[in-house]
């Protein structure tokens, strides 16, 4: 039986680091506020116009290859996730590969948008294509640029002091040891919620879903269905909105049945794990979760206190880091698992 392994793997974080205190100077918030909803001591942002999701990514995927062992035009296609693109299209796959200097191979890119559990989406699609034979080196690439696009005032302060820039990446190949590589990817969605973390304008919507107004559009406006309103400006309506609530009740959930779900159906149990890496949503989210599994500090690896939440870079990050750490040994099996905007969620198993 054919698996697929990450056979490489790289992060790349900017240098900037922004503390809780630099917050304050912005927005109404506090260190301590901050630490203790969410255990984020620090994030780092891109520099303006000299960084964007794709060149984070670029600087990932180059480490990953470099890891793999093989030339970057071995690559034969590309998995990019984000929720920051550069722009709203095309994605940022096509301009990772120009960027990387790739496009004599003119292999194929595919953009996957399902925010937080973007990178397990990602990985369950590249999964499936080295089991089928059809591609041998594919590259996955997990980046934002949130600090473009976050509301840095007190009225986004909600979600503004979560999010941090980065990117992770990795390699995908066929394994040479049928007990090794990938063993499932478990994948789900309920757009009952989609508006409740989101970013609505601009979009193709026209005050469809919801009120109108608070869409940004006007009753009467003879413009409805136009990309960009002035309503939507007079009212800031193109920040990132989060019911942030709604999404830590649904997260605790449904983050330990995706992992359960997981193990059952490979015939392990949680004691199995040897480390669990949970999307950096918030600190207290994955102490949830490690409780509700039963895990030890050193099964789950958290490094939202230095990065925040990385979104879609935030797995292939920290998967990157515990390999350096050390804590992802030959044989280990290696869990994911994500939950976010969607909502979507999903989970991975890793044999070392
Ligand atoms: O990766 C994407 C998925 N996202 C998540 O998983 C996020 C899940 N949710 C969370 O992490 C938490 O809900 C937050 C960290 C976003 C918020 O924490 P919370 O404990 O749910 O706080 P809250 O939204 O209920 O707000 C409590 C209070 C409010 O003030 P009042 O109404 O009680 O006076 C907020 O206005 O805290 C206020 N507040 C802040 N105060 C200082 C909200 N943001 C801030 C802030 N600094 N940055």
């Amino acid at each position: 039986m054919i698996r697929s392994r990450i056979a490489g793997i790289g992060h790349f974080v900017p240098e900037r680091v922004v503390k809780n205190a630099e917050l304050e100077m912005y927005m109404e918030t506090s260190d301590e506020w901050i630490q203790e909803r969410t255990g984020i001591k620090e994030r780092r942002f891109g520099e303006r116009h000299k960084q964007t999701s794709t060149t984070l990514g670029a600087k990932a995927a180059i480490a990953a290859i470099a890891d793999a062992g093989i030339e970057k035009d071995e690559v034969d296609f590309i998995i990019f996730a984000t929720l920051s693109p550069d722009y709203y299209f095309p994605g940022c796959g096509v301009l990772l590969q120009r960027e990387l200097g790739i496009t004599k191979t003119e292999i194929g890119a595919l953009d996957i948008r399902n925010q937080c559990s973007g990178f397990i989406y990602g990985l369950s699609v590249a999964d499936q294509f080295i089991k089928s034979g059809m591609y041998k080196n594919i590259l996955l690439v997990g980046a934002e640029m949130h600090s473009m696009g976050l509301d840095f005032t007190t009225r986004g302060r909600g979600v503004s002091v979560i999010f941090g820039d980065g990117a992770g990446a990795v390699i995908l190949q066929a394994s040479k040891d049928d007990e090794k590589g990938i063993l499932t990817t478990k994948l789900h969605s309920n757009g009952t919620h989609a508006e409740e973390l989101a970013l609505i304008n601009p979009g193709s919507h026209g005050g469809y879903h919801g009120e109108k107004e608070k869409y940004g559009f006007k009753e009467d406006s003879p413009f409805g269905g136009v990309f960009v309103t002035e309503k939507m400006y007079e009212d800031a309506l193109f920040y990132p909105y989060m019911n942030g609530q709604l999404v830590f009740k649904n997260a605790v959930r449904k983050f330990p049945e995706v992992i359960v779900e997981a193990l059952t159906s490979e015939g392990l149990r949680t004691t199995d794990i040897d480390l669990l890496i949970p999307h950096q949503a918030n600190l207290r989210i994955s102490q949830f979760v490690q409780k509700t599994l039963g895990l030890e500090d050193h099964q789950v690896k958290n490094n939202i206190q230095k990065y925040g939440n990385t979104t879609a870079a935030s797995i292939p990050i920290a998967l990157s880091e515990a390999k350096e750490e050390g804590s992802v040994k030959d044989g280990d099996l290696i869990c994911l698992a994500a939950f976010g905007s969607g909502f979507t969620w999903g989970s991975a198993l890793i044999r070392w």
